[in-house]
């Protein structure tokens, strides 16, 4: 039986996951890069990856790999190894962010149609359980006419850290932007029409000028408003990762998720109370993965190999990237911005996405 080549390109946390998510899978052949010899080294030996790298480039040039997986940080590597894949003829998932600015989203979506390639964006919570059956209460007329939806997430501080510790991203574009794409994905075909968003600057604010906490309103052009609060401040004390709390109110029902990860206490003598399984992509449990990553990441093989649509659309991810970017304009001139974005506006982002 033939097996399929694939890469996974960056393998740190999330890199790991698909890593170690592919390599149970007896299909396929898994090649990785990594520049932290170190973690290189540990993955390899974890997976038995078929080869190991500190070179992506390597990957790009073996013509036996059909798929890449970017999952590399500082997210302003998105960009440019998820062209040179695409360019190489390589099916990506790309994590999210798309890209740091609108054009270059706007040309790996272009080069993937060009290419006739697969592409996507790792929008995992899609993937999870209680997000999918949302949409398919909404789409499926359960709840009548969609009226206001509210997702308010919180993640840890230590998380919190470290994103805000590897540039300058708000919680608009790494925490809210997988809600806003989550009720945007729920509400199709409705679109954003006007968004306002405020942020607070008090404990992230001295330490690298990110907000703690950013509040996004978004009026659809069907009238519906959508409310979503993105934090990651949680006390390193708290004892789960994250916390996400859903209202989704409709004509004729109500839908209310409770994503705050309380279900399953561990309490020891050593580590005290914790709440596992809470992080956002999930985790491999013994035979079983618990959350969403793990089965994105196999779905995104299955549109490749069997040539069928993705879930998440690069043109539906820059679409969440315009709200989000028009959110974070909103916050900095403190005044509700309309979409799509006038041509001052763009500019404006385009300046912002700069420094
Ligand atoms: N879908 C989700 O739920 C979810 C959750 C967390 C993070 N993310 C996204 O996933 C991405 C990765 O996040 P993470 O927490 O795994 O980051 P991470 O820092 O733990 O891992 C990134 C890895 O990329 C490696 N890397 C950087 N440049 C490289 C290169 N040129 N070649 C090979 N490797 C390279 C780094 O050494 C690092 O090990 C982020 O952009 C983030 O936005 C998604």
């Amino acid at each position: 039986m033939d097996r399929i080549d694939v890469a996974v390109i960056g393998t740190g946390w999330c890199g790991g996951i698909r890593a170690e998510t592919l390599a149970v899978n007896p299909m396929l052949r898994l090649h990785i890069a990594e520049i932290r010899p170190d973690r290189l080294k540990e993955v390899a030996e974890k997976t038995g990856a078929a080869t190991a790298t500190a070179d992506y480039r390597d990957i790009l040039a073996d013509p036996a790999v059909r798929a890449c997986y970017v999952c590399t940080t500082p997210e302003s590597t998105h960009y440019p190894i998820a062209k040179a894949c695409l360019e190489a003829g390589k099916s990506v998932l790309l994590e999210k962010p798309i890209a740091i600015s609108l054009d270059e989203a706007d040309e790996l979506a272009a080069l993937a149609r060009r290419k006739g390639l697969k592409f996507t964006i790792g929008y995992s919570q899609r993937f999870n359980g209680k997000y999918a059956y949302a949409r398919k209460k909404i789409q499926d007329g359960s709840l009548g006419e969609p009226v206001s939806c509210l997702v308010s997430r919180h993640i840890t501080r230590g998380l919190g850290d470290k994103i805000t510790g590897r540039g300058r991203l708000s919680p608009a574009a790494m925490e809210c932007t997988h809600d806003l794409d989550f009720l945007l994905w729920c509400l199709e075909p409705a679109k954003p029409v006007r968004v306002y968003s405020q942020g607070v600057r008090r404990v992230m604010y001295p330490k690298n000028g990110a907000f703690d906490q950013q509040w996004i309103t978004v009026t659809l052009d069907n009238g519906v408003v959508i409310v979503v609060g993105g934090g990651w401040i949680l006390p390193k004390g708290y004892p789960n990762f994250s916390s996400t709390w859903i209202e989704i109110i409709g004509s004729e029902g109500a839908l209310i998720i409770d994503d705050t990860h309380r279900d399953i206490w561990l309490n020891t003598v050593e580590g005290g109370s914790v709440f596992p399984l809470s992080t956002m992509p999930g985790e491999q449990v013994e035979h079983t993965y618990a959350g969403g990553m793990g089965p994105e990441t196999m779905y995104f093989l299955d549109c490749v190999v069997n040539d069928k649509p993705v879930l998440v659309t690069p043109e539906s991810a820059r679409k969440t990237m315009e709200l989000y970017l028009a959110a974070d304009l909103s916050a900095e001139i403190d005044e509700p911005v309309d979409l799509p974005l006038s041509n001052a506006h763009a500019a404006r982002i385009a300046e912002m996405v700069k420094q």
